[in-house]
C-alpha cells in the first residue's frame, strides 16, 4: 500500500515536471531571454579585454532593444581545467548561449559534451578549434578572422614603409635585417601570420635577413624581456620588428625605450590588432602600422548569431563559411587613416 502511494505521488511528480517543463517550451517569452555566458581564456589579454568590454556595451543596447538580456563573464586565468568547470556552472545557472574562448583550442571534447547535454549552443571566438571538434555536433559555431589575411596585410604595411624609406636599410647592404616576435604556440594566429608577413614581403621584392625569432605570447612584459635578449646580442643590426599582435610590439618598443639607441637608430616596428595603445602608438609614429582585427565586428556577430540561435529568427541573415564560421575582415592602419579606427 504505502509502495504504491509512493508510486501514484511520484509520478504525479514527474507528470508536473513534464507539464512545467512543456509550459516553458511553449511560452514565446522564453525566447526574447537571451542569457549569454562568456568564457574566455584570460582576462588580462588586452586584445580580448576591449573586446569583452565591447560586447558588454552592444550587449546593452541588444537589451534596450528587442531582447531581456543578461551577460555572465568567467575567466579561466590560462587554465582549460578551470574554463570547463566554469562552462558548467554557467549552464547550470542557465545560459541558453555560450561563447567560448577556449584556453587550449585542441581540447574543447569536455566542453562540447556538457552544451550538448543541456542543447546549449556553442559559439567558439578568437581561439579556433580544429574543423573535426567542431563538426562534433551542429550546434557548434566559430567566429573570428582569418589568420592569413592578417599576415599578408602586417607584410604589405611594412614592405610599404621600406619602399618609402631608404634609410629603414640602416647599413645599406640591400637586405632588411629583421626579428618575429611571435605568439603563443599552437594559436592558429601565431604561426600563420608571421609566414605570411614574411612571405609577403618577399613577393614585394624586399631581401630578407632573419636575425631572431622568439615566442612572447602576446605578451609585452614578455616581449619587452625577449627583445632586451635580442639586441644585447645584435644591438642596433636590427631594422624591422614583425609582431604577431600590438602588445608584443609595444613590448618591443618599451625594450627600446629603456636603451641608450636614439630614436634614428630604432627599427621599424608593424603590429597586429589595433587595441587602443596599439592605435595611439600609430598615431605617436612608434609603430609604422597595425592591422585592425575587428573586435567590435566579431562581438557584433556572436551576439546577432546568439540572438538567432534563441529566438530562431535570423539565421538567414548571417553569412556563414561552411555553415559554422563567420570570419570578420582584417583591416590595414597607417598614419594616414588611424583617426577613422580611433573613433570605433
Ligand atoms: C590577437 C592577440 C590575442 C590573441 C588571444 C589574437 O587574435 O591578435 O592579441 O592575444 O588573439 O587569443
Ligand atoms: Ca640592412
Amino acid at each position: 500500500m504505502k509502495v504504491k502511494k509512493i508510486l501514484t505521488s511520484g509520478i504525479i511528480l514527474c507528470m508536473c515536471v513534464c507539464l512545467l517543463d512543456a509550459c516553458q517550451k511553449e511560452q514565446p517569452e522564453e525566447s526574447k531571454k537571451l542569457y549569454v555566458g562568456v568564457a574566455c581564456y584570460d582576462q588580462s589579454d588586452t586584445f580580448l579585454s576591449e573586446m569583452l568590454d565591447s560586447m558588454k556595451e552592444q550587449m546593452n543596447d541588444l537589451g534596450d532593444h528587442q531582447f531581456e538580456t543578461t551577460l555572465a563573464l568567467r575567466e579561466a586565468a590560462g587554465s582549460q581545467r578551470t574554463q570547463d568547470d566554469q562552462v558548467k556552472e554557467l549552464i547550470n545557472a542557465g545560459c541558453n548561449i555560450l561563447c567560448v574562448n577556449l584556453v587550449e583550442r585542441a581540447d574543447p571534447s569536455e566542453i562540447i559534451d556538457l552544451a550538448r547535454e543541456h542543447d546549449v549552443p556553442i559559439i567558439f571566438f578568437n581561439r579556433e578549434p580544429v574543423p573535426e571538434d567542431l563538426m562534433q555536433w551542429d550546434k557548434l559555431y566559430y567566429v573570428g578572422a582569418d589568420a592569413k589575411q592578417s599576415g599578408v596585410m602586417q607584410g604589405e604595411l611594412a614592405a610599404a614603409a621600406i619602399q618609402a624609406d631608404s634609410q629603414i636599410d640602416r647599413n645599406g647592404d640591400g637586405k632588411i635585417q629583421y626579428v618575429v616576435l611571435e605568439g603563443e604556440q599552437g594559436h592558429q594566429d601565431a604561426i600563420i601570420r608571421t609566414e605570411n608577413a614574411v612571405n609577403t614581403l618577399k613577393d614585394q621584392g624586399i631581401v630578407l635577413e632573419k636575425l631572431s625569432y622568439r615566442i612572447a605570447n602576446w605578451n609585452r612584459a614578455q616581449a619587452q624581456n625577449q627583445m632586451e635578449q635580442i639586441l644585447s646580442q645584435y644591438s642596433n643590426k636590427i631594422e624591422l620588428v614583425l609582431a604577431n599582435n600590438d602588445d608584443m610590439a609595444l613590448g618591443a618598443i618599451d625594450a627600446y625605450e629603456k636603451s641608450n639607441f636614439t630614436r634614428s637608430a630604432f627599427p621599424v616596428f608593424v603590429g597586429i590588432d589595433g587595441t587602443d595603445v596599439g592605435l595611439q602608438a600609430v598615431v605617436d609614429g612608434k609603430m609604422a602600422g597595425t592591422v585592425y582585427n575587428d573586435k567590435e565586428g566579431q562581438a557584433a556577430a556572436m551576439l546577432q548569431l546568439g540572438a538567432a540561435l534563441v529566438s530562431g529568427k535570423g539565421m538567414d541573415k548571417i553569412q556563414f563559411e561552411n555553415n559554422k564560421y563567420i570570419y570578420l575582415p582584417y583591416l590595414k592602419v597607417t598614419q594616414e587613416n588611424v583617426g577613422d579606427f580611433l573613433k570605433k
